[in-house]
């Protein structure tokens, strides 16, 4: 058995748990791992060349081996293994122990947690890790919620095993409650829309513009030198030249066009519909993956429509690449848009107090959306907490406004040339509505009332009133 007592425990000793322990470890944090897998505990001991870092298989040893109060992250898959590791754990643990779930939990989950090891006099916390195994080992974006008190005790941690942009580490508190893993949930929401809509770019490139893989790659590559800047659109650029090992050309080229999904920007979109809150690019993102995956009905489905009726105008293709520039660019500003108005209309449905600045600086550096443009988000939000809507910020508006002429225009070739783009369409149609002082609703509200008597509001005067409509129809 250890002599040593460590800092901090890791359940769940795979990829992403280990890259964090060693990461951890590089910090000057000692940390005793735990994983039932013996290769991965041998693996992890093999690897500590800090001499502050041992693994075990056994629980006991793990929980004994911790100084306390004790500080235990989980890194295992979010679902019933969250609830088992908690049961294992629970009875050796004292009151005033935290334990942080660093996985991709429902928040709603995490909320019943919290509630029920609250009981015992334990800490639990949801914290969302973005950034992959290479964030996890050199630098993520940590989004961690929960009681204040807990978060103070790992704050210093965070801090030094975040990602740094500017010196500042990409890790801050995020709220009460399940505010962490909402936050990380948010982030996955906006990271399938902004995949979404790189695809559909790479789409009328591809198919209209009749790009090839390298001027595919010279594009993304140059848009990411600009005000794209991202870690999506260096990665789209970097695809493009990625060779097939079997030396049959690019790797792209032999991607099965079916999308999977794990299911966090299906959450968003859920309980965007419970809060109320309109997400229309998430949402299509989110079906647009489930469409993908219709393969076998597309094939034959295919076969009917060949696009025989669809007359296809050579390109100007460096007019064409500008025009789509600028709509990737407007629907990436409209994306975060939706993305954070939902934050902002969660953190006042579930009382999780979250700063909207904040979170948009954190997600500067480490994670999976880090993009240039935040920068400007966070100003935009330190400047104004209350802001309703990221287009209405001054930084923005004009941006918006321009930049939706040039979406326009792209859209019009997708519906000329039968290319779908639900993604850029969602953004045009949010950005047209939003910005929409009348909308055609007032013909709903008289629909519901005819059919329902659910009555209706008047333009002219204060009150809620109900009509006995010519219902002869019937
Ligand atoms: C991150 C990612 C990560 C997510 C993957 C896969 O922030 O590092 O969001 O948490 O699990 O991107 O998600 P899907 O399988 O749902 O595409």
């Amino acid at each position: 058995m250890s002599e040593q007592q460590y800092n901090y425990g890791m359940v769940g000793l795979g990829t992403m748990g280990c890259n964090l322990v060693l990461n951890m470890s590089d910090k000057g944090f000692s940390v005793a791992g735990y994983d039932k897998d013996p290769k991965k505990v041998d693996t992890l001991n093999g690897l500590d060349v800090h001499n502050n870092i041992e693994a075990f298989n056994d629980i006991h040893a793990f929980v004994q081996a911790l100084q306390t109060p004790r500080t235990i992250l989980l890194l295992v898959p979010a679902g019933p293994i969250v609830d088992a590791v908690i049961n294992e754990l629970k009875p050796l643990l004292q009151a005033e122990d935290i334990i942080i779930d660093c996985g991709n939990s429902h928040f709603t989950d995490t909320q019943t947690r919290i509630d029920a090891l609250a009981k015992e006099g334990l800490h639990f916390m949801g914290l969302g890790v973005s950034g992959g195994e290479t964030g996890a080992r050199f630098g993520p974006s940590i989004m961690p919620g929960g009681d204040l008190k807990a978060y103070n005790r790992i704050s210093s941690m965070l801090d030094a095993v975040a990602a740094k942009v500017n010196d500042e580490p990409c890790t801050a508190y995020m709220g009460k409650g399940a505010a962490g893993h909402y936050v990380k949930m948010v982030h996955n929401g906006i990271e399938y829309a902004l995949m979404q809509l790189l695809a559909e770019t790479y789409h009328i490139l591809k198919v209209h513009g009749g790009l090839t893989n390298e001027e595919l790659h010279d594009t993304f590559d140059s848009w990411n030198k600009g005000r794209l800047q991202s870690f999506l659109v260096e990665i789209t650029a970097a695809v493009f030249t990625q060779p097939d090992e079997e030396g049959k050309g690019m790797l792209i080229d032999f991607i099965a066009d079916t999308a999977h999904q794990k299911g966090t920007g299906a959450w968003m979109s859920q309980d965007a519909m419970r809060i109320q809150s309109p997400i229309p690019a998430i949402d299509a993102a989110v079906t647009q993956r489930i469409l993908s995956s219709l393969k076998q009905q597309r094939v034959v489905a295919a076969r009917f429509f060949n696009k025989e009726n669809v007359v296809e105008a050579a390109p100007n293709k460096e007019t064409l690449i500008l025009d789509v520039e600028a709509a990737l660019y407007t629907s990436f500003i409209i994306t975060y848009a939706q993305g954070l108005a939902m934050l902002q209309q969660a953190s006042t449905t579930y009382k999780y107090e979250t700063d909207i600045a904040v979170v948009a600086s954190i997600w500067r550096g480490g994670c999976i959306i880090r993009a240039a443009l935040l920068k400007e988000i966070t100003e935009a939000f330190r400047k104004d907490d209350k802001l309703a809507n990221l287009m209405l910020a001054e930084e923005f508006s004009e941006q918006v406004k321009t930049g939706s002429i040039a979406l326009r225009r792209v859209l019009q070739k997708g519906l000329q040339y039968a290319i779908p783009m639900p993604g850029f369409s969602a953004c045009l149609n949010y950005y047209d509505s939003y910005f929409s002082e009348w909308l055609p609703a007032n013909l709903i509200q008289a629909q519901r009332d005819f059919f329902g008597a659910h009555t209706y509001e008047r333009t002219d005067k204060e009150g809620t009133f109900h009509t006995n409509w010519n219902q002869t129809i019937y």
